[in-house]
């Protein structure tokens, strides 16, 4: 792809009308959401999806996420995902359609993302020709006034490359993509710190996880009524459930706590350092709160990584509830991946 100069830009009035512009005429840019980075362009325009997955290397047969703004006046959450024309609602039968209704209204906006019959003129490359469409309305103020501005819904994965760890600030955006894209709209560090909670239907209308994340699951399954199975993990059913996915470049090996090391290695402490005789450490939440653990997770992968260790050793966090089930899956995935440094 031809290099770009790429503009790191506050997310003031003028910034975000540079981005809008830029959207506008068919351009990718990168723009914050609570969870991670994105990289957005228009979902509905087939070369701007062709940006994206140019920009970031990913492969085709990964599904994108739309974003959608939120309502300018107070609707019904269902009626308004209709009239965004993402999806085909009238697939569902009316059960569904109230417990999707209760769960909307309750969790968005925010980090959960819903997988839902698609409508037909979503282009193939934005759902990698599946039947479904992936919807999520973010609660970031940027994200949310880029939405308004350009009234289409924007394509938005992680802004960073395919396998990557997932950007969490405007500077790691730009470590992971400058010269692929032409903007980076900064709105300061993400507040959640992983990706959003993906959940989907399966044929006989039971509401699955397909990937953890920013909202926990018993959240989810408070407002749909019935427990919600998690992934088995034996089957890929969303490709965000590879196993190698958000990865750091250093070999990253997770144990329940760490002893004495030795060579040059990196700890990542789960919640307080117990000096073992690393070359760098740190520690993922000080408070113990795995919600702090979450905010900070990519961005410390990311100091480790950079500090030339030959390994990454890191603690699994304590337990699985709440953000703590995302954060371990993350870790699973970083340490799946058998990398050689460049
Ligand atoms: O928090 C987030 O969700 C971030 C921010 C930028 O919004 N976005 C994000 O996008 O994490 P991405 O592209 O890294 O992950 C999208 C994942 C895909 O890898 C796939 O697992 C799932 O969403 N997905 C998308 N469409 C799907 C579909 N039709 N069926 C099943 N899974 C789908
Ligand atoms: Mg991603």
């Amino acid at each position: 792809m031809t290099e770009v100069v790429t503009a790191v830009v506050p997310a003031t009035p003028e910034g975000l009308e540079r981005a809008a512009a830029l959207l506008r005429d068919g351009a990718i840019v990168a723009m914050p959401t609570e969870t991670v980075y994105g990289l957005a362009g228009n979902a509905l325009d087939e070369d701007a999806l062709l940006a994206i997955f140019s920009a970031k290397q990913r492969p085709l047969f990964d599904p994108l996420i739309a974003h959608i703004a939120m309502p300018r006046h107070t609707v019904n959450i269902l009626d308004y995902l209709e009239h965004c024309r993402l999806c085909a609602l009238d697939q569902l039968t009316p059960a569904t359609r109230d417990r999707l209704d209760d769960l909307l209204s309750a969790l968005w906006p925010g980090p959960l993302t819903v997988v839902v019959p698609r409508a037909e003129r979503v282009p193939d490359l934005l759902t990698s020709g599946l039947p479904s469409v992936a919807v999520r309305m973010p609660a970031h103020p940027t994200a949310q006034a880029l939405l308004r501005l350009v009234d289409f819904p924007l394509a938005a994965p992680s802004a960073n490359r395919f396998g990557r760890l997932s950007p969490t600030t405007a500077a790691a955006v730009k470590s992971e993509l400058a010269g692929r894209v032409p903007l980076i709209l900064d709105g300061g560090a993400c507040q959640v710190g992983v990706e959003s909670t993906i959940v989907g239907l399966d044929t006989d209308e039971r509401l699955r996880l397909l990937r953890p994340g920013g909202v926990p699951i018993e959240t989810i399954e408070a407002h749909w009524g019935v427990p919600v199975p998690r992934a088995t993990g034996d089957k890929i059913e969303a490709p965000g459930q590879l196993a190698s996915h958000y990865a750091p470049r250093t070999p990253l090996r997770i144990v329940e706590r760490v002893g004495v090391v030795s060579g040059r290695v990196g700890v990542l402490f789960a919640t307080a350092d117990r000096a073992v005789g690393a070359t760098a450490s740190r520690v993922l939440a000080p408070s113990g709160d795995s919600r702090e653990a979450a905010r900070r997770l990519f961005a410390l992968l990311r100091e480790l990584d950079d500090t030339g260790i030959d390994e990454i050793v890191a603690e699994r966090w304590p337990d699985e509830v709440g953000l703590g089930l995302a954060i371990n899956d993350r870790l699973r995935r970083a340490a799946a991946v058998t990398t050689t440094k460049p």
